[in-house]
């Protein structure tokens, strides 16, 4: 196979890319998604301040652009995400504990029925634990004002929103065995033995030599999988250059192959010319959309 996408679908997985609408009118912006990606996350068209910035009123264009196209290229789409502290209205973190469970399970319902049956994953809560050795929820209106059964009630409202997305908790920093995978790994745990609707875990997979690649990354995708969850590499992108970026990227994707419940992976962007980490090159096309060392180490470890 030739693309990441047709080289990902031979071995029973999705190759994709985080997509953001505003540059869908670039040639070759559009050229290389449709070329190499087999499934697309919205950047940040699905978040609760793009889809609901005033109350009760829904804004769906800039993500509905996103998910025609990948629709109309038969590609998968990832939505995300329903329920995180960032990227946030105020009118949500100004409610009162009552109030705020009903907007959120009204958000769940609204957005997830605005695209049922066109998603292939939701992450329903994003980045939920702190950093650091605690193990401890990172403070937010969500867990400050309704506690640790946020996540649950978020989960089950996003089962009967769309019984047929696969419904994933998504983190940072969770890569690796440590504290934090450790605590989400009991709420999966806790999860799965209560009967509370959990289908998938993201890795966000932010590398850089701060937050490199741990060495244990296969070992905690699969004891995340041996709980019976799908496991997905969601956001992944690795600062660096040359051999070294090359060699982290087929490592990544080595971990990936090696387990079976690891069902796609998702880099965070199509081109550094456009990546969130404004001062790296993370990603697998340079800014001129010409292929990257990186690029030829994951088609050649897929
Ligand atoms: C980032 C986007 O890439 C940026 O464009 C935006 O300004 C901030 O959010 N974790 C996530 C993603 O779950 O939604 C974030 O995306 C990156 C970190």
């Amino acid at each position: 196979a030739d693309t990441l996408g047709s080289a990902a679908a031979g071995t029973g997985r999705y190759f994709g890319t985080a997509v953001a609408a505003g540059h869908l009118g670039e040639s070759d912006y559009v050229n290389t998604l449709d070329r190499e990606f087999s499934a697309v996350t919205p950047e940040n068209e699905m978040k609760w301040d793009a889809t609901e910035p005033t109350r009760g009123t829904f804004t769906f264009g800039a993500a509905d652009q996103i998910v025609s196209h990948a629709q109309s290229k038969g590609m998968k789409i990832r939505g995300h995400t329903l329920v995180w502290h960032s990227q946030l209205p105020s009118w949500v973190s100004g409610l009162g504990a009552a109030d705020l469970r009903t907007a959120m399970d009204n958000h769940i319902t609204q957005v997830m029925k605005h695209y049922k049956g066109k998603i292939y994953a939701w992450d329903v809560v994003n980045e939920a634990f702190q950093d650091g050795s605690s193990g401890a929820r990172r403070s937010s209106p969500f867990q400050d004002k309704l506690g640790d059964g946020f996540i649950e009630e978020a989960f089950r409202t996003a089962r009967a929103a769309d019984p047929d997305a696969k419904l994933c908790y998504n983190d940072y920093n969770t890569d690796g065995v440590n504290a934090k995978s450790n605590a989400v790994y009991a709420m999966v745990k806790d999860f799965k033995a209560r009967g509370v609707p959990i289908d998938c875990v993201g890795f966000q997979s932010h590398f850089n030599s701060a937050s490199p690649v741990p060495s244990d990354y296969r070992a905690n995708l699969q004891r995340f999988a041996d709980l019976g969850v799908d496991v997905q590499i969601t956001e992944l992108d690795i600062e660096g250059s040359g051999t070294a970026q090359a060699t982290n990227y087929s490592n990544v994707v080595k971990a990936c192959l090696a387990v079976t419940r690891c069902t796609g992976i998702t880099v965070w962007g199509v081109t550094d010319k456009y990546s969130w980490r404004s001062s790296g090159t993370p990603l697998l096309f340079d800014s001129a959309y010409a292929k990257k060392p990186a690029y030829d180490a994951v088609l050649a470890a897929l």
